[in-house]
């Protein structure tokens, strides 16, 4: 579905990215994206979904080679991205900002996404006031909006609690298995990612170090060097 090969990105005389592989092919399983600050996890996600073009490398998409394709051919055609920092519009309710999205992408099947992401008690409420935990939902809600085969998703469980990451990826895992949507989630919290993604990719100073079942990860002698050290 998703296959990234020999990717890499340049921030000026910056690396930030060098010759990444990476083959997400799997429908209704979260692939899950980590790596210590810094890594290249966001640029990859930003490469994926066109609004970083990389340096060298191809993005494939359906077996396409989709590299100079923009932001938009990509969500018209199914993929999605939702952000690090919460990209919704304080201002407006719940409600406002979902049908406004609904509207733009002519995608009908809103009231199945609000229960999909449990928002059906904040519809009234100004995006901005209620929780953040609430907020990620709302923002993997918007996400979800134009029927995206393919959902890229940096930390949504950032700003959360260990207990509120790990409810939100248990919600993630049960949603990506129902629409049979590939999900790539980048992510800082491991343990999540190991309780919830069927696979695991590690990046390090913006190298591929590796891929495998949460189980293999765990045990994986690079990794424990690299990242999770004794946590593992
Ligand atoms: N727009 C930019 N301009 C210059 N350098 C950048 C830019 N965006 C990212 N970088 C640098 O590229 C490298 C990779 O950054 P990236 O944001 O992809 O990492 P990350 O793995 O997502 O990190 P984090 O876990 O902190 O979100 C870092 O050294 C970062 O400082
Ligand atoms: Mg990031």
């Amino acid at each position: 579905m998703l296959k990234i090969e020999g990717l890499s990105v340049n921030y000026g005389s910056l690396r930030a990215l060098a010759d990444v592989d990476l083959d997400v092919h799997d429908q209704g399983v979260l692939h899950g994206i980590i790596g210590p600050n810094g890594a290249g996890k966001s640029t990859l996600l930003d490469a994926a979904c066109g609004r970083r073009r990389p340096t060298a490398g191809l993005v494939r998409y359906r077996g396409e080679d989709i590299t100079k394709r923009s932001v938009a051919w990509r969500r018209r055609n199914g993929m999605s991205r939702s952000f690090q920092r919460t990209s919704i519009f304080p201002d407006l309710t719940v409600r406002e900002q979902l049908e406004l999205v609904a509207a733009h992408l002519g995608d009908d099947r809103l009231d199945d996404i609000i229960r999909l992401m449990d928002l059906g008690s904040y519809l009234d409420q100004q995006a901005g006031r209620i929780a953040y935990g609430v907020q990620r939902r709302v923002d993997v809600a918007l996400a979800l909006l134009g029927r995206p085969n393919i959902l890229l998703m940096d930390e949504p469980g950032a700003g959360l609690s260990a207990v509120e990451t790990l409810r939100l990826f248990e919600h993630l895992r049960e949603l990506v298995s129902e629409q049979k949507i590939v999900a790539v989630v980048v992510e800082h919290d491991v343990e999540a990612v190991f309780a919830c993604c069927g696979m695991v990719t590690v990046l390090d100073l913006g190298r591929h170090l590796a891929t495998g079942t949460p189980a293999e990860i765990r045990k994986d002698s690079r990794v424990i060097a690299a990242y999770l050290g004794s946590a593992a």
